[in-house]
């Protein structure tokens, strides 16, 4: 990780604590996805809820050593101004695509094909974002929803979705607020 990164990482993690309104992800679960995207080799991420960026620079950190890219959406103007002001810091304007609306009209747009997606909007929304999505995802695709296990029960139709289903190969990680990690295996 380059270290100025990881400092405006750092600083980032620091200002979630303290403005709890941006829901970020913790510094674990990011440094689980890193790995993860690098592992796979992924080269072209989707991701859903932007809040300020502080996810999409995990992301983004390990998709520029792939040579890819990610899209990243989000339903907030206020969230949005941050987020494009910490991708400048970051150096990372042209690894991020920037997707401003609500993410069930916008994932029916898309058309390019994804091998990572990653969850973490509304959590009864979960189950239609990855329906929406799934035209989009590639065989092999690796799927990561966050708070699996604090809000399991507002999720639990997702979790239900891609755990009793052939298309996907599914486990709860205990990492964070919990992360369900699905491969699309058809
Ligand atoms: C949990 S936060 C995302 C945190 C971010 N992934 C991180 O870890 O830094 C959820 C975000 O989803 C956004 N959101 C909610 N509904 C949405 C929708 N329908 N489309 C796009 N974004 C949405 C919210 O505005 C909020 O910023």
């Amino acid at each position: 990780m380059n270290p100025s990164i990881q400092k405006l990482l750092n600083e980032l993690e620091e200002f979630g604590q303290k403005n709890r309104g941006y829901f970020n992800i913790p510094a674990s679960t990011g440094k689980f996805f890193y790995n993860l995207v690098l592992i796979s080799k992924a080269k072209n991420i989707l991701e859903i809820g932007t809040s300020n960026g502080y996810s999409t620079i995990w992301l983004s950190e390990a998709i520029k050593q792939n040579n890819g890219k990610i899209t990243t959406m989000e339903i907030s103007d206020f969230k949005i101004k941050i987020a494009k002001e910490n991708f400048k810091r970051a150096n990372l304007n042209k690894t991020i695509k920037i997707i401003h609306g609500d993410a069930l009209k916008e994932i029916p747009k898309l058309k390019e094909k994804f091998d990572f997606m990653f969850i973490d909007a509304i959590k009864k929304d979960y189950i239609n974002y990855l329906k929406l999505a799934e035209k989009n995802l590639k065989k092999g695709s690796i799927i990561v929803a966050d708070n699996a296990i604090m809000f399991k029960d507002k999720m639990q139709d997702y979790l239900n979705y891609v755990e009793n289903n052939k298309n996907y190969s599914s486990v709860l990680v205990p990492i964070g607020s919990g992360v369900e990690f699905s491969i699309k295996v058809k």
